[in-house]
């Protein structure tokens, strides 16, 4: 590494809220005296009791357990809300900025959004929705998402939020998995001037098997659109919701009670039901917020990613509003109108903190500097990455051009499992390095371990691996405890496998190398390999079905299918449109496919199991590094897979 790829961490420390010591002097807390230092965090939140019971962790699988702050009691909209009404019900928490630019901003403070929680908080107790009930979400970046996440919050309902992207099939599957009683949507999302039939959705994904648990159907209007409602399952939002007090008592949870599921995929089968709980969840959701992102009660922050994700949840809602924190909520995308729009936003709001992901700033580094120069950005000072490993590249534009030399990025390595950030630079505390997530946060224990489970020391290349838990960790899959442990602790006995491989540099920095699972990360978002290959086989015409990530520039990841054709089918362009849609429409467009190379054979062990690491060196075209292909059952199988590459 050159000199000048490090960037001290001096001039941004004098303004900090930790340095270098104090960051040291939390880590060694951390390992002397563990409770202290956990309870000690606890401290951040409003409790109805506090905590004495700190952690109960064993990853040992004859008595596994994972458990913090046990017999504490609180809410997680209190924390977010109520908590702030006293001294800064006046400050603003949500800015909100709508996919046209010329459509009116609506600012929310403190106190309107506790007022318009409590409201819909009512009214789904009203509809009989109480403690430990699913709700799912599926709606656009409107306020209404944050609203409606803390209304389930407020009475001890638990969330299932469904990424606007998601086809009905999906977004059925995640209603019948998790058993969900209301589901909360919009008329339409807009995305760049395109519209999104939300509502449609669901009436399509109610019709799929499954979703009978379904009583009710809140519908927020946002675009006008005309739509179609059925009655009594549907239900106007504002009509639900008006005429409600605008306070409510809170459900006192207990710490491990479940705060939300959301459903991320994994390398087999179909997805899993994340579950977070109240205490240990909120607890990191805040402090990594705060610890992270260097926060100061006059910022404004902006984190761009959607509540659909796991992002959204611990970084758009949790951990900003449980902070009292001023933030943007965007509901459009980087290049409406033009490709200057983030920084406009940047401008509009005097965004102080920006956070989003390298795919995005891939994408915006095409567009040339002229977009970005052409804005101002005075008002920002630190700046984020999120979602996959940023190339140094990618890194210095946005170190360069977007904060023009003079914002520390922080490279945040987390999981949806993690519940927040647990390897990433801490401002003014940590050198920078272009690529690298650097160092653990205080009390995490990252290591690197060989495919026997071998702990690697020093400088290393390996799997990443933490040794012991933090509050954020997920509890279980729902209604799946089983496949918990399995996927995450059977592969190393006693740690947490992240799936992810990593390099740590002989000064002790971590480089997230990606997924080491069959797990594909498009525009830092899971696919399983899996659930593609299940919609491509469920087309008649399909045989067989092998899929792999392979690298693309903006997407990080690209969807590589490999398809065999029942025997007498043709291998038409017609057909591979027909494949594609067929993942559009069962997935949703975040699965479609980059390449379908059609296969007459895949290449194979003799037990029939099939070969995806050479299914990737063909999808890269890099024969020369295919390896041994020896143990293939039929070996010509490579030969002609590399000859028949599209294009
Ligand atoms: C996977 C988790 C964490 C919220 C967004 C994604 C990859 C995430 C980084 C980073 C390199 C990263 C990993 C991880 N990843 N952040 N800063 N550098 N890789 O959450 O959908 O659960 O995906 O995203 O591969 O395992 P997710």
């Amino acid at each position: 590494m050159h000199q000048r790829d490090r960037v001290e961490a001096a001039t941004f420390a004098a303004k900090a809220n930790i340095n270098r010591e104090q960051y040291e002097q939390l880590c060694a807390q951390a390992v002397q005296d563990p409770d202290g230092f956990w309870a000690g965090l606890a401290q951040r939140l409003h409790w109805y009791r506090f905590p004495t019971r700190i952690r109960d962790v064993s990853y040992d699988l004859r008595d596994f357990r994972i458990r913090w702050y046990e017999d504490g009691v609180l809410n997680a909209s209190v924390n977010c809300l109520d908590r702030h009404l006293d001294s800064n019900g006046d400050k603003v928490a949500l800015i909100f900025e709508p996919d046209d630019p010329d459509a009116p901003v609506q600012k929310l403070t403190y106190r309107e959004l506790h007022a318009r929680v409590c409201r819909l908080a009512n009214a789904l107790r009203n509809l009989g929705v109480g403690k430990g009930d699913r709700v799912t979400i599926y709606l656009p970046m409107i306020p209404e998402a944050v609203v409606a996440m803390l209304a389930c919050a407020r009475i001890g309902a638990v969330h299932s939020v469904v990424f606007g992207g998601f086809a009905p099939q999906s977004v059925a599957d995640r209603i019948a998995d998790c058993g969900s009683k209301l589901v909360i949507t919009a008329d339409e999302g807009l995305r760049g001037g395109r519209r999104i039939p939300l509502k449609a959705n669901v009436d399509a994904a109610l019709k799929l098997p499954g979703t009978h648990s379904v009583e009710t159907v809140l519908v927020v209007r946002h675009t006008g659109a005309a739509v179609p409602m059925q009655m009594p399952r549907d239900r106007w939002f504002d009509a639900v919701v008006d005429g409600q007090p605008d306070s409510c008592e809170p459900a006192q949870m207990n710490a491990e009670d479940p705060l939300f599921i959301l459903y991320t995929s994994g390398s087999t089968g179909k997805p899993k039901g994340v579950l977070h709980t109240t205490g240990g969840y909120l607890v990191w959701a805040s402090y990594t917020h705060a610890l992270v992102f260097d926060l100061k009660p006059e910022d404004v922050f902006w984190c761009t990613a959607d509540i659909g994700w796991i992002t959204g949840h611990s970084y758009v809602v949790y951990g900003p509003l449980a902070n009292g924190c001023t933030q943007v909520i965007f509901e459009g995308v980087p290049n409406h109108p033009d490709v200057s729009r983030f920084w406009q936003v940047v401008d509009r709001h005097q965004v102080s903190i920006f956070y989003t992901a390298p795919t995005a700033i891939r994408a915006l580094m095409r567009e040339g500097d002229a977009p970005v120069r052409a804005t101002s950005r005075t008002s920002l000072r630190l700046l984020g990455s999120v979602g996959e490993p940023i190339n140094p590249e990618a890194w210095r534009w946005y170190f360069e051009v977007v904060g023009e030399g003079r914002c520390p990025i922080v490279d945040t390595w987390w999981q949806t499992e993690t519940g927040g950030i647990l390897i990433s630079p801490i401002p003014g505390a940590t050198d920078l390095k272009p690529g690298s997530a650097t160092r653990p946060l205080p009390g995490i224990r990252p290591a690197l371990v060989d495919a026997t489970g071998t702990l690697l020391e020093g400088e290393a290349e390996g799997n990443l691996v933490l040794l012991d838990s933090w509050p954020g960790q997920m509890r279980t899959v729902y209604g799946d405890h089983q496949r918990f442990i399995d996927t995450y602790f059977k592969t190393y006995p006693g740690m947490y496998f992240t799936g992810d491989g990593c390099r740590r540099d002989a000064d002790g920095d971590y480089w997230i190398t990606g997924r080491v699972d069959d797990v594909i990360n498009v525009s830092g978002h899971r696919i399983g390999t899996a659930e593609v290959e299940s919609a491509l086989v469920a087309h008649p015409a399909v045989a067989e079905a092998a899929v792999v990530g392979v690298p693309h520039p903006v997407k990080g990841q690209g969807i590589y299918a490999y398809v065999t054709l029942v025997a007498g089918e043709q291998e038409t362009e017609e057909l591979r449109q027909a494949l594609v849609a067929q993942v559009r429409q069962m997935i949703g467009p975040i699965a479609t496919p980059d390449v379908i190379q059609w296969a007459p054979a895949l290449p194979k062990t003799r037990s029939g199991k099939i070969m995806r690491r050479i299914l990737r060196k063909i999808a890269e075209d890099a024969p020369e590094q295919l390896g041994d292909t020896s143990t293939l059952a039929d070996p010509s199988v490579v030969d002609a897979l590399l000859r028949g590459r599209p294009r």
